[in-house]
């Protein structure tokens, strides 16, 4: 009904996702296919394990998303594409499907940041959510606190130096023998445990920095965890979850209110994967609520990986006049 239609595809790493979008911010289907339960036997995504089965998987869930849609190939206008950042294995089955797609249709293609996929989540469920603002992107792999400037550009204020935040979250949970992945774990565990049982460093670095280190954490809780075993006495777990994401989110959202503060901007966009976090989120709010900042947050869904949200990015990319041709590559690291 003249309507702009993007078939967007993404693969950077254990989702293989292919959504149609409506005008950009409107969701027509988004399948997600995610092989957790294949890499949670090895207690990590393994890459090569990951790239085949995007590519079994990839053509099914392109036909499960039109369908869905109630679309065909010759509904769509645009194909987008997350080029990058990745595995780059993984990213490179979504890119030949998309390149194929855009070939074998004579449409434009659009590959775009996968970081700016996820920021651009917020733009689906909130209507009336336009930049500039300030986000805090909190991953697997990101870590970063932005001033989105446009649709189509952000600047970095802060990153981690080391670990991801949700990284830390696997990796702790790896200590607490919770499994894989381990954000949505701790998430459930915390909320039984005291986060003031255990003090763990929180890590600031240099006065009026925007960047993370999250590595030392992981040891903090690793000696913990190995004094208490020699001592003979049993670790509560729940408390050790909830204690570890205190220290986590307490500088997390310090920072995030800093940045939004500074800039002068009035409203916070959450983004990624542990955007999720229950404990973050209300954070956050309460925070914010006491500054005047407006926090913003994708539903569960939407924060981690899934292909709507690089559809939704890819169609402000194309408004701005992006286009790749069929060199597009894929991108391991690909800057903001
Ligand atoms: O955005 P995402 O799907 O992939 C990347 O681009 O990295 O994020 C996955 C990460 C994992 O580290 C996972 O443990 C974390 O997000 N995560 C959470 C929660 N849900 C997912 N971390 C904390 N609390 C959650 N509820
Ligand atoms: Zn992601």
């Amino acid at each position: 009904d003249g309507k702009f239609i993007t078939l967007a595809v993404e693969s950077s790493c254990d989702e293989t996702s292919v959504a149609i979008m409506a005008d950009g911010r409107e969701i027509l289907s988004n399948i997600i296919s995610s092989q957790i339960d294949i890499h949670k036997q090895y207690g990590g995504v393994v890459p090569e394990i990951a790239s085949r089965h995007h590519l079994e998987n990839i053509n099914h869930v392109t036909n499960q998303a039109l369908s869905e849609a109630g679309c065909s190939f010759s509904d769509v206008d645009m194909i987008g594409v997350t080029k990058g950042p990745g595995l780059v294995g993984a990213l490179l089955i979504g890119v030949a499907a998309a390149k194929s797609y855009a070939a074998a249709l004579n449409l434009p293609l659009v590959g775009v940041h996968h970081i700016l996929g996820h920021i651009s989540a917020n733009f689906i469920e909130h209507k009336d959510l336009e930049p500039p603002f300030t986000a805090l992107v909190i991953s697997g792999g990101h870590t970063y606190i932005a001033e989105m400037e446009s649709y189509t550009s952000c600047r970095i204020l802060g990153s981690t130096r080391d670990d991801a935040a949700g990284e830390a979250y696997d990796k702790v949970a790896r200590v607490l023998g919770l499994g894989y992945p381990g954000g949505p774990l701790i998430d459930k565990i915390a909320k039984e445990g005291n986060p003031e049982a255990v003090h763990f460093k929180r890590v600031f670095l240099e006065k009026d920095s925007f960047d993370f280190s999250f590595s030392g954490i992981k040891t903090g809780v690793l000696n913990y965890v190995n004094t208490e075993k020699q001592a003979g006495r049993e670790i509560n777990v729940a408390d050790v979850a909830a204690s570890f994401q205190q220290a986590v989110l307490d500088v997390t959202v310090a920072k995030a209110v800093g940045a939004a503060e500074l800039l002068k901007k009035d409203r916070l966009v959450l983004a990624g994967g542990v955007a999720a976090n229950s404990k973050l989120r209300q954070m956050l709010s309460d925070e914010c609520k006491k500054k005047g900042i407006k926090v913003y947050y994708p539903s569960p869904v939407l924060c981690t990986d899934n292909a709507a949200m690089i559809g939704c990015a890819a169609y402000y990319s194309y408004k701005a006049g992006n286009r790749d041709g069929l060199d597009m590559d894929a991108y391991a690291d690909l800057p903001l």
